[in-house]
């Protein structure tokens, strides 16, 4: 570690020094303000090489140091770069992506695992892959995922896992319970086949997107993957060769099907139904985009990724806020009753705004307070100036912290660090959703979120039914501890080093059957 990290100083230095000819960032002429702390030739390198939840703490404090302000940072070995925090640079940032792009200092590190996928493309093959995902993510394909994937997987999966802990009094690690339902849910939509988290392909993708997530803490990581890489391009031979083995099946599937309509046309039979008649796959609209395989296979890949890791954090954050907020479960649980009766059956239109605004709005909340994805990083272009005036030179570093910006007391006021889902409902009890430039979570502009709607359903439906059926009970294990007064002081869950925020250690928990007779009753003096 010691020789990693002075090997990185030398080579950073000469970099750095090879790098100083280049037009330098300012604002009108002036040098912009860096963080307290920042040193003469490391800058920020040492904030962004301790843990993760370190340096979201880090960009909360700067944001309250700096306000909407634009500040530079600087790491060695990389190029000069800034922290955008107002929701005007923001704007410009998003709808600019033709100056402002992914650059070379993210592809690079995800290229392995995202290849041609949606999320490393850009110009024509992003603009088809965009088209196939808006296409397949239809209302009909809402519904179907809603109303069968979810019930059916959750019943199958979720219900089991949680009953046997139940009955052995054992205790589960929930975050990892969300992260099989979400895996198998996302993998359903994109692959149109189950896909268990445990079995190989679920543990090399894990292994592989941890891998590539580490990648972003280490300069040097090309050459320690050279020693320590093995594990690491075995998990990525297995991710790749079960994706293209899924692309062959289907198209083997549909020149099968296309092959059978032609020879039983016209002679009326009907009886052969399609596997999944009420839902349409998302590889079927990539087959039909793409020819190559390869970009089918990393593009249903992409979205796998996209979708199944965010989904199971947010809900994994979300029952840890209502476990250390009891008040803030019971107001779901008195929406949820009043609202939803039958909880084995959940109409999709029960899980609108209009219908359980305080459900949505905890969700928010969660997601605003644990962003999954918590920070965003882009290059320039070309010179670029900002709409405050900032100047920066091309392949300049652009950096927002979603996680330091959802936290702003100029966005939500002097409370901005506490759990209070009512800040999101008006006088009425509306849900008075937020502008992408104030809750940046899921992005925005060309390139927000495909996912976001499908999030925030399985979200609500994930709490209707969750917290109706079971009750539960955070272990605290080391936690706790007891200050000078004899007072108790229970620890924060902090996130996990990844490129999403993943709760550290996972969210261990005894689970109960929630004792339901409250809207049973109701239900008979209702009749
Ligand atoms: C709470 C859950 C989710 C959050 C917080 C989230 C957040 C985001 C963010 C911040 C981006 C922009 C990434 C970037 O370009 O740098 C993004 C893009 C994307 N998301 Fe999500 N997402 C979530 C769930 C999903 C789901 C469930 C899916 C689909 C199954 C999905 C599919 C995508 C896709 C395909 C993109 C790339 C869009 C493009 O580049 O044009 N997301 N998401
Ligand atoms: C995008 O950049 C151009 C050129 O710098 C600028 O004129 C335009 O206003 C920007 N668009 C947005 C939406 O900020
Ligand atoms: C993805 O990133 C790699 C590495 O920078 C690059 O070579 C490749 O062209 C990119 N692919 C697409 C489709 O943009």
């Amino acid at each position: 570690m010691i020789w990693t990290t002075a090997a990185t100083l030398l080579f950073s230095i000469i970099l750095f020094y090879s790098l100083t000819k280049e037009p330098k960032i300012h604002r009108n002429g002036e040098k912009l303000k860096r963080p307290p702390n920042t040193l003469p030739v490391l800058g920020n390198a040492i904030v962004f090489l301790r843990p993760r939840h370190v340096l979201f703490d880090w960009f909360v404090k700067c944001q309250q140091i700096f306000g909407r302000e634009t500040f530079e940072i600087s790491v060695p070995s990389l190029p000069p770069g800034v922290v955008i925090n107002s929701p005007e640079n923001l704007e410009f940032v998003l709808k600019n992506e033709s100056i402002i792009t992914k650059g070379d200092f993210f592809k690079q590190r995800s290229w392995d695992l995202f290849g041609y996928g949606i999320i490393n493309a850009t110009g024509d093959s992003w603009r088809a892959q965009r088209k196939a995902g808006v296409k397949f993510f239809t209302a009909a394909n809402l519904d179907a995922l809603i109303e069968h994937v979810m019930p059916t997987v959750y019943q199958d999966t979720t219900r089991k896992q949680l009953l046997e802990a139940v009955r052995d009094g054992s205790v589960i690690d929930l975050q990892k319970v969300l992260l099989d339902l979400t895996t198998t849910v996302v993998g359903h939509m994109a692959y149109d086949m189950e896909i268990d988290a445990s079995s190989p392909f679920g543990k090399a993708f894990d292994h592989a997107s941890d891998h590539v997530g580490l990648r972003f803490q280490n300069p040097l990581y090309w050459l320690t993957e050279m020693f320590t890489g093995a594990s690491f391009r075995s998990s990525l031979a297995e991710v790749r060769r079960f994706s293209m083995q899924i692309v062959t099946n289907a198209r083997k599937r549909r020149s099968r099907a296309a092959f059978e309509s032609l020879i039983t046309e016209g002679d009326g039979d009907t009886s052969t139904p399609p596997s999944d008649p009420c839902f349409g796959s998302l590889i079927d609209s990539l087959i039909e985009s793409f020819a190559e395989p390869q970009v089918v296979a990393d593009a249903a890949l992409n979205f796998l990724s996209a979708g199944r890791d965010t989904t199971a954090q947010s809900f994994t954050w979300m029952f840890y806020a209502l476990m250390r907020h009891p008040e803030a479960l019971k107001e779901v649980r008195k929406e949820v009753d009043e609202k939803v009766s039958n909880i084995e059956d959940i109409d999709i239109s029960l899980l609108q705004p209009a219908t359980l605004p305080l459900t949505l709005a905890t969700y928010y909340e969660a997601l605003r307070l644990y962003p999954p994805i918590p920070f965003e990083l882009k290059q320039t272009s070309q010179p670029v100036t900002l709409p405050d005036g900032t100047f920066l030179p091309a392949n300049a570093l652009v950096v927002w912290c979603i996680y330091a910006f959802n936290r702003a007391v100029e966005i939500y006021g002097d409370d901005a660090h506490l759990f209070r889902p009512g800040r999101w409902l008006d006088e009425d009890g509306k849900l008075v959703p937020r502008s992408f430039l104030e809750f940046p979570v899921f992005n925005g502009g060309p390139r927000s979120c495909l996912g976001k709607k499908m999030a925030e359903l399985m979200g609500v439906w994930v709490m209707v039914r969750m917290c109706s059926e079971w009750d539960f009970d955070e272990v605290m294990d080391g936690l706790v501890r007891v200050d000078d007064n004899g007072k108790e002081i229970v620890r924060e869950r902090v996130s996990a080093n990844s490129l999403t925020l993943p709760m550290e250690g996972g969210l261990p928990c005894r689970v109960r059957m929630r004792d339901r007779k409250v809207p049973q009753e109701r239900k008979v003096n209702g009749h």
